[in-house]
C-alpha cells in the first residue's frame, strides 16, 4: 500500500519533471515566434510607375522622334531597379524626381542629365535632429579615416556601399542575425567579388577573397556568420557600427577575439540587441531569435540556470526512481 503510493508519487514527481522541462521547450517556441520579422509594407508614388515602367524591365518602348514610330529596345541591365527592394528601402515614400532631375520625364533622356550631381546621404541627413540616433555626421568622420576614403578619396561615396535606392536601416529593424549578416556582406561584395565595380576605383585587380582568408577554416560558414565588418573594423563604443575598415595589416586574425565567453561580437554584431533587450528586459528572446550562437561567446544566466535546474531535476528524479525500485525489492 505504501510502496504503491510512493511508487505513485515517484511516477508523479518524473511526470512533473517531464512536464516542466516540455513546458519550457513550449514557452521557448513560443517566444521564438511571436518574434516575427516587421516587414514594412510601403505603397509607392504611383508618379513613379511612369520611370518604373521602363526602369524595371527588361525591355521598353518610346515614341522615336524621328521616325514617328513607336520602337522597342533592350534596356541597360545596370538601370533595371527592383521594384520590391525599393518599396522596403528607407527612402521608399521618394518620388524619383526628388533626388533626380524633372527633366527625366521625358525620353529619350537629354544627355546631359549625366553630368547631374546627385545628393550624399549627409546633404539632406547632415545635421538633423531627427535622424540624430543614427549619427551621420560621427560616421562620415569614422568613414574618412577608413582605407577606401584614404586611397580612393571623394569617389568613394557612402552610395557605394549604401545603395539609395534600396537602403535599410536592417541592424535596427531585423531581429535575424543571419539577415543582418547576409545584407551587410553584400555591400562589401558588390565590389569584392565583382572587378568591373572593383575597378572603378581601383587599377588593380580585385583580390581573390578565398585565397586570402586562406587560414579561416570552414570560411563559408564565417562568412554566414559573423560581417566582413566585425573583423575589418574596430569597435567604436559609441556607434553603432563603426565605419573605419582598417588596413589589412591591422585585421582581426585571432580566433579567441570571437571564441570566448567575452567575445567582441557582444560588443559589435548583438551590440544593438543588446542595448535594446536591456530596454525591454527580454534578452532571452533575443538569443532564441538569433539563428547563430556562438558557442562560449553568448552566455545567459536564466539560460544556464535554468538548464541547471532541469539537469538536476531530471538526475533527482532517476535517483528516487532507483530508490524506491531498491525499497520495492
Ligand atoms: C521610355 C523609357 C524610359 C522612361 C519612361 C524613363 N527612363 Fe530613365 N532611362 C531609360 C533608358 C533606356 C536609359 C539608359 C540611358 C539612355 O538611353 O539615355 C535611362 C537612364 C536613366 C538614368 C541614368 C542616366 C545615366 O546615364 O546616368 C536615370 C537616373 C534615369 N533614367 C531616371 C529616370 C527617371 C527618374 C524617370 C522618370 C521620371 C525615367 N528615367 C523615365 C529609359 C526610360
Ligand atoms: C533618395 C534618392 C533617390 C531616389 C528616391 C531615387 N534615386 Fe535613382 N539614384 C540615386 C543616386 C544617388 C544614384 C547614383 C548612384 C551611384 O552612382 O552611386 C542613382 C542612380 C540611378 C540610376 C542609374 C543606375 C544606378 O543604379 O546607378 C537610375 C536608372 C535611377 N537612379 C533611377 C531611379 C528611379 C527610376 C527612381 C524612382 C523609382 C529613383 N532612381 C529614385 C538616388 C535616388
Ligand atoms: C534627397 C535627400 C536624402 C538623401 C540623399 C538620403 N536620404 Fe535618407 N531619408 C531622407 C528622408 C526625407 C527620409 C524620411 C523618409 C520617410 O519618412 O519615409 C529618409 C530616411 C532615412 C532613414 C530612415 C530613418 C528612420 O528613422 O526612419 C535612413 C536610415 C536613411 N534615410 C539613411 C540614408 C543613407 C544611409 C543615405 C545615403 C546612402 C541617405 N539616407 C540619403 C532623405 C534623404
Ligand atoms: C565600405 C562600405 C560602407 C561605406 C563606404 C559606408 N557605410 Fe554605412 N554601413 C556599412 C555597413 C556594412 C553597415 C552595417 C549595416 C547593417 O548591419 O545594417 C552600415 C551602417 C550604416 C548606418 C546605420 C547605422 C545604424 O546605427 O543603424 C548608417 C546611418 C550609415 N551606415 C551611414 C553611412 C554614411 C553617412 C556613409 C558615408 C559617410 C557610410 N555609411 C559609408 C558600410 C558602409
Ligand atoms: C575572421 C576575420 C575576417 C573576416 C570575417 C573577413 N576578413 Fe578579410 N581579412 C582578414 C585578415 C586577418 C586579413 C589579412 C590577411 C593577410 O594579410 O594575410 C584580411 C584581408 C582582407 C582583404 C585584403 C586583400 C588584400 O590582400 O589586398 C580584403 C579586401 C578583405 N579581407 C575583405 C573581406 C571581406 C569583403 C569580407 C567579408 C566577406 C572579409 N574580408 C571577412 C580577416 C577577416
Ligand atoms: C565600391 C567598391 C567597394 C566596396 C563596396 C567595398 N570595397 Fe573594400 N576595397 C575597394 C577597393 C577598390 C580597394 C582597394 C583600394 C586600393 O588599394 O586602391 C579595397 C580595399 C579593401 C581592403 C584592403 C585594405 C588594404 O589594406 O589594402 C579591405 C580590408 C576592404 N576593402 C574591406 C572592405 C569591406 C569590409 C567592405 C564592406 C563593408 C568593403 N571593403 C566594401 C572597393 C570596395
Ligand atoms: C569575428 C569573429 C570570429 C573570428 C575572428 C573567428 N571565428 Fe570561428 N566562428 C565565428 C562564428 C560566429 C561562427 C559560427 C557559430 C555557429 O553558428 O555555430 C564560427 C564558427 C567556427 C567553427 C565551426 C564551429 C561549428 O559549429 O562547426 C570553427 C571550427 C571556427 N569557427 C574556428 C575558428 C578559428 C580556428 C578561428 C581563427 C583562425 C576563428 N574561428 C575565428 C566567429 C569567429
Amino acid at each position: 500500500m505504501l510502496k504503491s503510493k510512493i511508487r505513485a508519487s515517484a511516477f508523479l514527481f518524473n511526470r512533473l519533471a517531464m512536464q516542466s522541462s516540455f513546458l519550457f521547450l513550449l514557452i521557448l517556441l513560443f517566444l521564438g515566434f511571436s518574434q516575427k520579422s516587421q516587414a514594412q509594407e510601403k505603397s509607392l508614388t504611383p508618379e513613379n510607375d511612369k520611370c518604373l515602367k521602363c526602369h524595371t524591365h527588361q525591355t521598353f518602348t518610346f515614341q522615336n522622334t524621328l521616325t514617328k514610330k513607336e520602337d522597342k529596345r533592350m534596356s541597360n541591365p545596370l538601370y533595371i531597379l527592383d521594384k520590391n527592394h525599393f518599396a522596403a528601402g528607407v527612402h521608399a515614400k521618394f518620388k524619383c524626381t526628388d533626388c533626380h532631375s524633372s527633366a527625366y520625364s521625358t525620353y529619350p533622356h537629354n544627355a546631359e542629365l549625366k553630368l547631374e550631381p546627385l545628393s550624399t546621404c549627409l546633404d539632406c541627413h547632415g545635421g538633423d535632429e531627427k535622424y540624430a540616433a543614427y549619427q551621420f555626421e560621427k560616421i562620415e568622420k569614422e568613414f574618412q579615416k577608413s582605407v577606401h576614403f584614404q586611397k580612393s578619396g571623394e569617389s568613394f561615396t557612402c552610395s557605394k556601399c549604401h545603395n539609395q535606392h534600396y537602403y535599410q536601416a536592417k541592424s535596427r529593424t531585423s531581429s535575424v542575425v543571419g539577415e543582418i549578416i547576409g545584407f551587410s556582406n553584400e555591400m562589401c561584395m558588390t565590389c569584392h567579388s565583382n572587378n568591373s565595380k572593383f575597378q572603378l576605383l581601383s587599377d588593380t585587380l580585385k583580390p581573390a577573397l578565398s585565397q586570402i582568408h586562406g587560414w579561416l577554416p570552414n570560411q563559408e560558414l564565417h562568412f554566414k556568420n559573423v560581417r566582413c565588418i566585425e573583423c575589418h573594423t574596430q569597435v567604436v563604443d559609441s556607434l553603432s557600427v563603426s565605419h573605419n575598415i582598417l588596413p589589412k595589416e591591422k585585421a582581426l586574425k585571432n580566433c579567441v577575439e570571437c571564441h570566448s565567453k567575452n567575445s567582441m561580437l557582444v560588443a559589435s554584431l548583438y551590440k544593438y540587441k543588446n542595448l535594446q533587450s536591456r530596454s525591454e528586459g527580454g534578452k532571452l528572446n533575443t538569443i532564441i531569435a538569433n539563428k547563430s550562437y556562438v558557442i562560449g561567446a553568448y552566455q545567459n544566466f536564466w539560460l544556464n540556470n535554468f538548464s541547471i535546474f532541469i539537469f538536476i531535476m531530471a538526475l533527482a528524479g532517476i535517483c528516487i526512481h532507483v530508490i524506491l525500485r531498491i525499497i520495492k525489492k
